[in-house]
């Protein structure tokens, strides 16, 4: 049985999943769209960030989950299966300073897992809920339905030396854009946004404290303004801020060796 969330009139108050929304982009996007008046649901395994969501923003429903445990994931998509949903946000992410410190096992297994394994197992989930959705009769009322996935600027240039962390925002580019092709017939939307440096916690922390020295960061609420700008314009790939977008493409057009030795003269200094 879905759940439906109807107000007295009978409208139905469009709900938003954003998994990785218990901090920084995630959090912000899921706090937006409270504020726009959708009912949110956010998914993360760290259980302090859960309980202050809990306490600070109580009309936010939260779900505990390690989305590098398949088997958890599954049942957590399980579920979620019960609810209907206008609107999934893949936010969850993990990197690190790649270039200055050695990818270990234990990195490189766990970035794998949530930047590329967890996010196809949701989108896989994400999208056939929505096809079923959107076949029955309800689902022609309010708006029309979207997938959405937050990847890189990193991941839009395509060069050797390349970190796993830009191969896995590739990857999930790459991916999106299929989604999209294949979700035309059932009129689902689907998006992929490309930003540029963020100033959130996770950004600082790898930064000492402070991210400020990184190029045209911009901050998270101008993140949000760009992301719900590029959703209602529907565009495929949104890349900020366009000061990034102009050097990417400048680099996208020089000859691979010379992209990558730039890249790496440039990657390998300690930040
Ligand atoms: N900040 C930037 O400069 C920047 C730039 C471009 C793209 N991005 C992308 O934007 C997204 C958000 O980044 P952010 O800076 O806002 O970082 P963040 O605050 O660390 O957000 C990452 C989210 O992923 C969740 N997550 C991580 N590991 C998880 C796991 N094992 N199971 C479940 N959830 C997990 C975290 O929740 P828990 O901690 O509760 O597990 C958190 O909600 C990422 O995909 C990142 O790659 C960031």
């Amino acid at each position: 049985m879905k759940i439906l969330v109807e107000d007295t009139a009978g409208n139905h108050t469009p709900h938003i999943i954003v998994v990785g929304g218990t901090s920084g982009l995630g959090l912000a996007l899921a706090l937006h769209h409270e504020m726009l008046g959708w009912q949110v649901s956010v998914i993360g395994s760290n259980e302090a960030k859960i309980a202050d969501i809990n306490n600070q923003h109580p009309t936010i429903v939260t779900y505990v989950c390690d989305l590098t445990d398949v088997i958890q994931t599954q049942s957590l998509l399980d579920e979620l299966s019960a609810t209907s949903f206008q609107r999934l946000v893949y936010s969850a992410g993990s990197y690190t300073n790649e270039r200055v410190h050695h990818l270990n096992q234990a990195d490189s297994d766990k970035m794998l897992a949530i930047n590329l394994q967890a996010f196809e197992q949701v989108f896989r989930w994400a999208s056939s809920q929505l096809k079923q959705q959107y076949q029955s009769l309800d689902a022609s009322k309010g708006d029309r339905p979207s997938l959405v996935c937050i990847a890189s600027i990193a991941g839009t240039m395509d060069y050797p030396y390349a970190s796993l962390y830009a191969k896995s925002k590739r990857a999930m580019i790459a991916t999106v854009s299929a989604y999209r092709a294949a979700l035309v017939p059932y009129d689902i939307q689907v998006n992929c946004i490309a930003s540029g440096y963020i100033d959130t916690q996770a950004l600082r922390d790898l930064n000492d404290g402070d991210a400020s020295h990184k190029p045209f960061i911009m901050s998270t609420q101008a993140a949000v303004d760009h992301i719900m700008q590029a959703i209602d314009d529907d565009i495929e790939l949104a890349i900020f801020p366009r000061s990034m977008r102009y050097i990417t493409s400048a680099l996208n057009h020089l000859p691979k060796p010379v992209l990558n030795w730039i890249l790496r003269s440039k990657l390998d200094k300690a930040r």
